[in-house]
């Protein structure tokens, strides 16, 4: 089972899903609400999973797959598909242009490749383990901001307030006491993505599911960057703390997380 094999069809079923969510943005569809108001799915997340789904099943029938809407398909396999058909769904369902498809391949427990794809902003995003990560074929690295006082940073919130340790509101104030930019995109996909070109410096959420990071976290590790849970290990893509960084700032930012940095 070759690499280049697995590359062709991530790639393809990214591209055809971009193309199913391009054609309905700004259009007619319909929506609904999963759980709570505003946990939303459109008929387009349903038609963008089947897209993806058939072309891995075509290609890899005995893997197995995770993917937000339909759940687990669970297989006696070594290899693991996990699939968000749209992350930003309420920006989707808004017209605005910040969601993409997100296609990450575990192997034996490790990330092996991944895809974000937005098809409203022409950005396709790469990475396959050990190779590095790509924007639209192009090399991409982290950023090299060392200065985390001019760093420009980047969260979300999750729709229903978790158990967590502290408050994510609490966290959010005190990155903003530390006058720092904070901008919140509404799509963990496109956030992780944007710290692995270097748009943001850093990014960090509570109560992620994997088809949120599965294929940002190889992205972000390829290009250069650190991907830890908030008390600074290793994550993986089924923990539900996501610290990504360009590495230099990391320990800062988990210093404000864990209230060691209360004030500027
Ligand atoms: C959501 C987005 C958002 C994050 C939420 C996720 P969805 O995914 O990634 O940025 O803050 O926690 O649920 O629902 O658009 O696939
Ligand atoms: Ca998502
Ligand atoms: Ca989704």
């Amino acid at each position: 089972m070759t690499m280049e094999k697995m590359k062709l069809t991530i790639m393809e079923a990214a591209k055809s899903a971009g193309a199913v969510i391009q054609s309905y943005f700004q259009g007619v569809f319909t929506i609904r609400s999963k759980d709570g108001i505003n946990n939303l799915v459109t008929e387009v997340d349903n038609h963008s999973e089947k897209i993806i789904i058939d072309i891995i099943k075509r290609d890899y029938p005995a893997h197995s797959i995770i993917s937000e809407e339909v759940g687990e398909l669970m297989q006696d396999s070594e290899y693991q598909w996990i699939i968000d058909p749209i992350d930003g769904t309420v920006n989707f369902a808004h017209g605005i242009p910040i969601c993409c498809v997100s296609i990450g391949l575990r192997h034996n427990g490790k990330m092996i490749m991944g895809v974000v794809y937005n098809p409203m902003m022409n950005e396709f995003f790469f990475a396959e383990r050990g190779k590095g990560a790509t924007l639209n074929g192009l090399p991409i690295r982290v950023s090299d901001k060392k200065d985390f006082k001019t760093a420009c940073l980047v969260t979300g919130f999750p729709y229903k307030w978790p158990e967590t340790k502290e408050h994510p509101i609490k966290v959010f104030e005190r990155m903003i006491m530390q006058g720092l930019p904070v901008r919140r995109l509404g799509s963990a996909a496109i956030d992780l993505c944007w710290v692995a070109c270097g748009r943001f410096d850093g990014f960090w959420e509570y109560n992620l599911n994997s088809w949120d990071v599965a294929a940002g976290y190889l992205i972000v590790r390829e290009a250069g960057g650190r991907i830890s849970n908030f008390d600074g290990t290793d994550t993986t893509v089924f923990e539900k703390e996501t610290l990504a960084t360009n590495g230099y700032i990391h320990e800062e930012m988990l210093g404000v997380i864990n209230k060691e940095i209360t004030e500027n």
